[in-house]
């Protein structure tokens, strides 16, 4: 095990005279006038730590198997490096070949991929640079979620993978099921499987979101969130949707729309200011590879009001824009993505809330607003991601909850313990949840999102 104070991180912070061992996987490998130069990463941080080696400290066929993508480790002394892009190197003095990558067949040689070649690859492209920078990033963000609620008091649920309950009422969830699917039992009155054989004694699903779990737990602990996988069998092949994600659902008691918002809003910016402190190197090149712009927009975000803007009025932009619309815009119909971008990127080069849409285009949980017709909704905008948080005051009153429930043909029985939670101490409740990909995609400026999860599942897709 490479400890924290072995790591290359750590050795190009020493000073020169320091002896040291480190290990890392072969970045490169260049030999000039009887001296090889081997640049080494072990993951702690985007610099490659350079090791410069005489040839005669190291037989000329164990050098010949250094190559990219090879495992190694060396012993030496840290050195002031006269050369660029480093303070300080490794002079070698003994090698020792812990892996080898015969180059005839090692698919990452050390020429750029494109990032679709390296996908295909999902089992090496964790040592490249990019993805290096992407799951540090990754790893940084996810701590400072838990840092944001654990410093406010939320209490952290793990809400169940395995439901038989539909979260969204939207039907996109994969089944799970143990029983034969080349024979499986059948009720002798209508032919239809008897799930009351399956594993559970009922159809059972991986969850699309943990909120109605979180909900319980809000009736308990006041405020609660959850940090885990969700799955949904939609087949968008788009590059911002995956079939399992992770998303984060935050659930308040004593909150209405305005906390919820007020929430969201702190919550982004905290995420965005922690990933700037703590991942300045990567973020650096991220904006030099990949996007020019992106500490300015994460400056900027960071330190900007979001917009506030009712679904009837983000309409009413969108119906004056002057501009051929694929999708059309009508009070109604759900924001396509040119909508939204239209408004974050070009009304308001920020993020926007939008909020009080028409409740056919929303979960049945939407608080239902005066008007009979709009739901206390919220879904935060940004630019060039489009929706990243969806949230939502709930509903507490339950002849409402019952009769839209009914109005949307979902069962009212598959729904009980959810109805119980307003029948006993049911108070105003609020929540959202933020898709943690989106979210990844809009600190790095990657612009797939299947680049910033370690093994996407998309359609057709699902290796390693
Ligand atoms: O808007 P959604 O569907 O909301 C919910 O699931 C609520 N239960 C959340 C809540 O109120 N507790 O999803 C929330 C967020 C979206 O805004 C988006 O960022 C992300 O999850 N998301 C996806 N991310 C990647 N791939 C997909 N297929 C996604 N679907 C939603
Ligand atoms: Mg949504």
């Amino acid at each position: 095990m490479i400890k924290s104070h072995e790591s290359i991180r750590n050795l190009l912070q020493l000073a020169p005279g320091t002896a040291v061992t480190a290990r890392g996987w072969v970045k490169t490998r260049r030999d000039s006038k009887g001296v090889h130069f081997i640049q080494i990463n072990d993951g702690s941080c985007l610099k490659d730590l350079q090791v410069v080696m005489e040839a005669d400290r190291a037989p000329a066929d164990l050098i010949a198997k250094v190559t990219t993508g090879a495992c190694i480790r060396v012993e030496g002394e840290m050195v002031e490096s006269p050369g660029k892009g480093q303070a300080v190197e490794l002079r070698g003095h003994s090698l020792e070949l812990l892996g080898a990558a015969p180059p005839e067949s090692y698919p990452l040689q050390k020429k750029k991929h494109t990032l679709e070649t390296l996908r295909e690859f999902g089992h090496f492209r964790a040592r490249s640079n990019t993805f290096g920078a992407v799951f540090r990033v990754r790893n940084a963000l996810a701590f400072a979620v838990h840092k944001f609620f654990q410093e406010r008091g939320f209490l952290y649920v793990h809400t169940p993978i395995l439901t038989t309950s539909d979260a969204e009422g939207a039907g996109a969830m994969f089944q799970v099921t143990t029983l034969d699917l080349s024979n499986p039992p059948r009720l002798p009155t209508t032919g239809a499987i008897d799930y009351s054989q399956d594993f559970f004694g009922k159809p059972a699903y991986l969850t699309v979101s943990g909120q109605l779990e979180a909900e319980i737990f809000a009736l308990a602990f006041s405020n609660v969130y959850t940090f885990g996988p969700t799955f949904r069998a939609e087949n968008s092949n788009t590059p911002r949707h995956l079939a399992e994600f992770w998303m984060i659902e935050p659930e308040m008691a004593f909150c209405d729309l305005t906390g919820n918002m007020e929430l969201a809003e702190e919550f982004l910016k905290y995420l965005i200011t922690y990933v700037m402190d703590h991942c300045a190197a990567d973020l650096e090149f991220f904006q030099q590879r990949y996007e020019p712009d992106l500490l300015a927009t994460l400056e900027h975000v960071a330190s900007s009001d979001f917009v506030r803007l009712p679904y009837t009025e983000a309409v009413k932009i969108l119906s004056q824009a002057s501009r051929q619309w694929e999708f059309p815009v009508a009070w109604g119909n759900d924001l396509q993505s040119e909508h939204e971008r239209y408004l974050t990127e070009e009304t308001f080069r920020k993020p926007v809330i939008v909020t009080d849409y028409p409740k056919q285009i929303k979960a049945f949980y939407m608080r239902l607003n005066e008007d009979g017709k709009t739901v206390r909704a919220m879904d935060v905008l940004a630019p060039g991601i489009g929706e990243i948080i969806g949230g939502s005051q709930r509903e507490e009153r339950e002849e409402v909850l019952v009769a839209r429930i009914r109005e949307l043909g979902l069962k009212e029985e598959d729904y009980w313990w959810y109805l119980d939670l307003r029948r006993y101490g049911g108070v105003e409740h609020s929540g959202f949840g933020l898709g943690f990909e989106r979210m990844m995609m809009y600190v790095t400026g990657m612009k797939n999102i299947r680049d910033v999860i370690p093994f996407p599942r998309t359609p057709g897709h699902a290796d390693f």
